[in-house]
């Protein structure tokens, strides 16, 4: 495991090929463990989950689960959940439960022998605590402690207590995510699902645009979908294309942008009524919805794109702020540069909007490589008050469970998964403008991993 990639990023623009072991090896999986999951900071839930003191949950990432708990208002702790003693679990987490959690805790009390521990993680009882001849000190006794921060409203945990501050490993996607303030949003809702597909094949389709044609025909009714993606560091970006000079502007690579057609008014409501409706009522909202429905009625014919956009996004603004939503200001460079889609490395991808995000996770299912813990979810920002009260909803991975377009996706991932394995597959071709993301996504992980590194294809 010492072979790291040589690619660099100017080389991600070139026609890459990278090998399929991340996706199909046990011996890959099972190195994940070591070289990969220990090694970066990952989200663990939304902060919202943990509002009062004593409230905790756990985090599950391969063999470790973690606890993370309320320890005061403005400070969270995290710990792994094993017992110091003989190494039970201190909270059970079997594998058909999301996440274990719950309120008001003071303590934690080990099931075997009964050894307990205070929320601050020091070990509080121990029976016959003499036997052990004053070798038991604190240091061997608390609870092991996991590196916790939050950023963009989420608790974010790392294994290394040395490891390097969050903000600094998200660089630029956390600088330019934060103008949108996804901490102020609010879980609208939850799912999750045990997919037979490897962590990163599910992963990747969420990652890049480019499959909307092949995969969500019904959406190229009302948008045009060539994109751009581009790395950031460990992270990486994709965004709509605009092929069409007129339809360029600060908000063109979002996906609150103009529909296409000669006429914007019409299509570009068409085209979030449609994104909205089939993603499980996710990627905008119903103020945005409401808003583009009336532009036909509030702008002439012929009004260029850019001023639907900007009569569409000023009208929805107001009838935010008249409920109590109010928006950002987020700067147009930053806007433009903000795109449509973040892998958050390596693991998450945040879609993002003014007022909501579409977020997708996925984690490895035990030893299995060819399964894993997919989850999805929408956050928006609500009034104060009115936020919906939400749990992690075990759904098949249908269009009843997750609308159209996601069972759309799962139509894909797991044919991906078993097609890659063919002696006839020579290995993925990448398209070096739409798929860049993904490529970025291998020269990172081969950094971690030792191998897998992307390669040129000529
Ligand atoms: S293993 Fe926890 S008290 Fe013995
Ligand atoms: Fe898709």
């Amino acid at each position: 495991m010492n072979s790291p990639t040589n690619i660099d990023v100017d080389d991600l623009t070139k026609p890459l090929t990278y090998p399929t072991e991340a996706f199909l090896s046990k011996d890959y999986a099972a190195a994940e463990k070591e070289y990969l999951w220990p090694k970066v900071w990952q989200m663990a839930c939304r902060v919202e989950e943990l509002p009062n003191v004593g409230d905790w949950l756990t985090y599950n990432i391969c063999d470790d689960s973690i606890i993370i708990v309320r320890t005061a208002p403005d400070r969270l702790k995290a710990y792994f959940n094993v017992c110091p003693h003989r190494g039970r679990q201190l909270v059970n987490t079997p594998d058909t439960v999301h996440s274990v959690r719950g309120n008001g805790r003071r303590n934690f009390i080990c099931g075997f022998h009964g050894w307990t521990f205070d929320i601050e993680g020091n070990n509080t009882y121990i029976l016959d605590p003499q036997d052990w001849q004053g070798a038991l000190t604190p240091d061997c006794t608390h609870l092991s402690e996991v590196k916790v921060d939050t950023w963009g409203g989420w608790v974010w945990v790392h294994m290394d207590m040395d490891a390097q501050p969050l903000v600094e490993f998200l660089g630029d996607a956390g600088r330019i995510l934060s103008h949108f303030e996804l901490d102020k949003m609010r879980y609208k809702w939850r799912k999750w699902v045990v997919y037979p597909a490897n962590w990163k094949t599910a992963l990747e389709a969420f990652m890049e645009p480019y499959h909307v044609t092949g995969t969500h025909s019904q959406l190229l009714a009302y948008g045009d979908y060539y994109a751009y993606s581009a790395a950031y560091g460990l992270h990486g970006v994709s965004g709509f294309d605009q092929r069409d000079p007129a339809f360029s502007m600060s908000q063109s690579s979002s996906v609150t942008r103009a529909g296409k057609g000669d006429d914007p008014r019409r299509s570009t409501y068409e085209l979030i009524r449609e994104n909205y409706e089939t993603l499980n009522y996710a990627a905008s909202t119903e103020t945005l919805v409401n808003a583009a429905s009336r532009l036909v009625d509030e702008l002439p014919e012929g009004t260029p794109p850019a001023d639907v956009i900007a009569h569409w996004l000023k009208s929805a603004k107001a009838d935010d702020a008249a409920r109590g939503v109010i928006w950002p200001e987020i700067p147009p460079e930053i806007m433009s540069e903000a795109g449509l889609a973040w892998n958050v490395f390596p693991n998450m991808s945040v879609l993002h909007g003014i007022t909501f995000a579409l977020c997708y996770r996925t984690r490895p299912y035990g030893d299995d490589p060819n399964m894993c813990i997919f989850e999805s979810y929408a956050i928006e920002r609500f009034p104060e008050g009115e936020e919906p009260q939400t749990e992690w909803d075990n759904a098949p991975a249908t269009a009843e469970g997750w609308g159209a377009v996601l069972a759309q996706d799962f139509s894909n991932m797991e044919w991906v998964q078993k097609g890659m394995k063919s002696r006839g597959f020579r290995g993925p071709l990448p398209n070096p403008h739409q798929e860049r993301k993904i490529t970025n996504f291998h020269r990172n992980l081969a950094t971690y991993m030792g191998t897998g590194a992307p390669r040129h294809l000529k």
